[in-house]
């Protein structure tokens, strides 16, 4: 069937669509809706069906001939370590700490937090809480105790998993230390931990509610899969949002395994067997969906790569992993490649490895530019494929469907609405722009399976955030056109959120931040372009009457603060010392402008703006 009538059919008969794809999983219980819209603007898919996503990942396999194929290939340059994971044995150690939380106390529908860098024990720890139908809430390794602490504060977690530390190129970062300090922020000082001990920084005294991994396995025993409702969470992911307090995104299991499974045929055209490497981190959503859920869940072996695409040990790293895992397709970030290029132009570490396994790149998690996207073409000779998502959906949104039909690639856009959303470009005023014109990017309800269903424990923020907008549709947050062909072409963000390296960050966050220092009477941070990351963060502060500081050490002091406040990953470029901040007459501060000033684009003088003097004083303080 070609992309025009598979995605007519996705709109014309959802249910239909949708029934067929969940055939492709073993349920305990077929739903009895597969959409239950009675109570619009909230929609849950599969209402009444009982699954467990853990068995469709692992048992699943093992039953159906795949015991012995390998699912996890952990491949660590930064530790020298290549480990592999059969079906079967991944599913015997992930049964096992299944039990290990039992016997701590954790059952279904309790929250466990995961704050775990890149290694096998993390993705036990998400597939073990899926077993017995926890709810598990990851958390980047690169956010700091604050960020942390506002997480476990909302999640109100029955246990914490971590490790001794991360490994980030050459440097080692503790752990304990910030999840210590978190835990006391958050009030929960006596939460039970279990932690991996790492060779590279042993445990030498355990916190008094600490439990070594080591220690609870080897008591433990394996543990079958407990049926959970397929509205039931799985998981809770804190993404940014325009305040500094993090949205918990929840995901159902039973959508979100339909939507995974199809997603691997269909979008990235891999079969079970095959090969697939998302080149993320599972603190992100493209490491939950295809480092852990997606590969597993079609049976194919995924790739957990605990280094960066440069410098460990340098720009040939993606090429090694490729060579050796005969990878059939590979996902990462436009930054990576960006990465790879800034050491190696001319691609003469390439020319050394048979990447020859390699199909296909999908490129997503920020804007990619055409000129990187045309580099990568020209370097692999294979479809490079730019697609749209965010953590609220959990899968594309628009993409190249390559296991469907393999459309025309332009640069610069994701290509097409993948089926199940219904994209439309609205105006501010909430009618549909001309095809060609640019407004916000929106999707008509109902959203697609493994969508998010609500907030963690907040529906109302659910709806102001997401469905107060226009009524009957789903704000994304991005802005952007529908070009005549129906090509998607993503533009901004139209609120606070930026995107460093692919890691998406709130402004608010880092304002809230900045703010703590008692020589900052207001503060303003916005997103620049950056030829790495694509954007990174740019701070202007205004200082409290009569201060007397020296600027320099502020400066210092100011991006330690965000550093140790937000994480490492939202350092700013510079912090500036300003009188004034741009404002409207009504006090909103003209983030925008700034922004447009120091990526040195034209703007319109903002007709609400209090004095435009004030946007010269900016573009003095910048240089310009
Ligand atoms: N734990 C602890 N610290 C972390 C971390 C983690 N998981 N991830 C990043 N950091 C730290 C880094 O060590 C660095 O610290 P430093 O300022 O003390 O050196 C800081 O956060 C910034 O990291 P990063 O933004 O990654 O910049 P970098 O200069 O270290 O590396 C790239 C640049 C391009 C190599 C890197 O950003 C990259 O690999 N990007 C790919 C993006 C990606 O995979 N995104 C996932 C979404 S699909
Ligand atoms: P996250 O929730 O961290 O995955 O970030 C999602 C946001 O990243 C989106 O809302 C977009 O703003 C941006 N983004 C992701 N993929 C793309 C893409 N292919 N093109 C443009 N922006 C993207």
């Amino acid at each position: 069937m070609d992309y025009q009538t598979l995605y007519r059919r996705s709109l014309d008969t959802p249910e239909e669509f949708w029934a067929d794809c969940a055939s492709d999983l073993e349920w305990i219980k077929p739903w009895e809706k597969v959409l239950d819209d009675s109570e619009p603007p909230y929609y849950e898919w599969f209402q009444g069906g009982e699954i467990n996503t853990c068995f469709n990942a692992l048992d699943r396999h093992c039953n159906e001939g795949r015991a012995l194929q390998t699912a996890l290939i952990y491949d660590s340059p930064v530790t020298g370590q290549v480990r592999k994971y059969s079906y079967a044995e991944l599913r015997d150690e992930v049964a096992i700490f299944a039990n290990v939380l039992q016997r701590n106390g954790v059952s279904k529908g309790d929250r466990v937090i995961i704050y775990m860098p890149m290694i096998p024990e993390a993705i036990i720890s998400m597939l073990a809480c899926a077993r017995i139908g926890a709810i598990h809430s990851v958390v980047f390794g690169g956010f700091a105790a604050k960020e942390l602490a506002t997480r476990v504060t909302d999640a109100n977690p029955k246990l914490v998993i971590s490790a001794s530390c991360g490994i980030e190129g050459k440097k080692v970062i503790a752990y304990l230390p910030l999840l210590d300090e978190a835990l006391e922020l958050a009030g929960a000082g006596g939460l039970t931990r279990i932690l991996v001990s790492r060779p590279q920084l042993p445990i030498e005294e355990l916190h008094p509610s600490a439990i070594l991994w080591q220690d609870a396995v080897a008591a433990a025993h394996a543990v079958d899969c407990v049926p959970v409702a397929a509205t039931d969470p799985l998981y809770i992911l804190y993404t940014s949002g325009t305040t500094g307090e993090p949205k918990g995104v929840v995901r159902p299991n039973g959508g979100h395994a339909v939507a995974l499974k199809w997603s691997m045929k269909h979008i990235y055209n891999v079969q079970p067997g095959d090969v697939y490497w998302a080149a993320s981190d599972i603190g992100w959503v493209v490491g939950h969906s295809y480092i852990v859920y997606a590969p597993l869940l079609h049976g194919c072996t995924t790739i957990l790569y605990e280094g960066k695409p440069v410098g460990t040990p340098d720009a040939s790293a993606f090429w090694r992993v490729i060579e050796q895992h005969k990878v059939k397709c590979l996902f990462t970030a436009p930054t990576a490649f960006r990465a790879i290029r800034r050491e190696d132009p001319k691609g003469e570490l390439l020319k050394r490895h048979d990447i020859s396994s390699l199909e296909s790149l999908f490129l997503a998690g920020e804007r990619c530019d055409p000129d990187t996207l045309h580099w990568a073409e020209n370097q692999l000779g294979i479809p490079v494929i730019d697609h749209w998502w965010q953590t609220e959906s959990g899968w594309p949104m628009a993409a190249n469907p390559m296991g469907v039909e393999q459309l025309e690639v332009k640069a610069g856009s994701p290509t097409v609405a993948v089926p199940g959303y219904d994209i439309r470009v609205l105006d501010d005023e909430g009618m549909e722009v001309p095809r060609g014109q640019s407004g916000n990017i929106m999707v008509k309800l109902p959203l697609p399976p493994g969508n998010l269903p609500t907030l963690w424990g907040n529906r109302q923020r659910y709806f102001d955030a997401y469905l107060s907008r226009f009524e009957g549709y789903y704000l994304t947050g991005d802005a952007g056109v529908m070009d005549e062909e129906g090509y998607l072409w993503v533009m901004s963000r139209i609120d606070d959120v930026i995107n460093v390296a692919g890691h998406r960050l709130s402004t608010g966050a880092l304002e809230e931040a900045l703010i703590t220092n008692y020589n900052v009477a207001e503060c303003a941070v916005i997103g620049v372009a950056d030829k790495l990351k694509g954007e990174m963060p740019l701070g202007f502060v205004v200082l409290n009457s009569g201060s007397t500081v020296d600027e320099s050490a502020l400066r210092k002091d100011l991006m330690e603060t965000v550093r140790s406040q937000v994480g490492p990953i939202a350092t700013p470029r510079d912090i500036h010392i300003v009188a004034r901040l741009p404002k409207t007459r009504s006090g909103k501060i003209l983030r925008g402008t700034m922004q447009k000033i120091a990526d040195g684009k034209q703007y319109k003088m903002p007709a609400t703006i209090e004095d435009p003097g004030v946007l010269d004083e900016i573009a003095t303080a910048l240089g310009l």
